[in-house]
């Protein structure tokens, strides 16, 4: 482990060996499929940004990328979670094939939202490509073509994922408990 462990890391889930191991498979699956397309990684800020890089340096085929970033109001335990789109797109995908780059897909909410917006915009394709799945706690369904880990009910943080905009940096995917975590 390159950096000192922050107090709350429980346990590591994935090593940064695990995973960028793991993302090259993701990716030559992803080459094979768009072969010859039109592929354009949609990254949602900020989680995912460290996948998304990582993903698109193993892709062997020409990619675009494009950020948004969204917004959650509400209980999403209730099933209310509302989400809305804070920073879009900067270019059209009208006739593109997306994939959507996602750092976990937890609830369900988020991507399903993203998916019925983007999906308004006219692409030739559009699915989801996730780092972490947890389906454990899915509120809708959604299909993931794409996933690298499924991972447990707990709480993660590391590679993109944050805990209070903290512990992205870190390396590694690790469990961590928010209760015993420093402010
Ligand atoms: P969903 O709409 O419930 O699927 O939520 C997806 C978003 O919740 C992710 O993009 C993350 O930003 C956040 N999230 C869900 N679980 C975790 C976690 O274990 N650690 C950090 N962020 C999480």
């Amino acid at each position: 482990m390159s950096k000192p462990a922050p107090s709350g890391i429980e346990r590591i889930l994935f090593t940064e060996e695990q995973i960028r191991s793991r993302i090259g498979e993701v990716a030559a699956e992803i080459s094979e499929r768009y072969r010859g397309r039109h592929l354009k990684l949609i990254a949602v800020l900020k989680g995912s940004v460290f996948f998304l890089t990582a993903l698109a340096r193993e892709i062997d085929i020409p990619v675009k990328i494009d950020f948004l970033a969204i917004s959650s109001f509400g209980s999403q335990k209730a099933g209310g979670g509302v989400v809305r789109i804070s920073k879009d797109l900067d270019d059209m995908i009208q006739d593109e094939d997306v994939l959507l780059v996602e750092d976990i897909v937890d609830t369900g909410l988020t991507a399903r939202y993203l998916l019925q917006t983007l999906a308004g915009r006219g692409p030739n394709s559009i699915s989801i490509c996730t780092l972490l799945d947890r389906t454990s706690r899915r509120i809708v369904q959604v299909p993931v073509e794409f996933r690298c880990f499924e991972i447990p009910d707990r709480f993660v943080v590391g590679f993109g994922l944050d805990y209070r905009q903290l512990y992205r940096n870190l390396d590694y995917i690790a469990v961590m408990n928010p209760e015993k975590a420093g402010s």
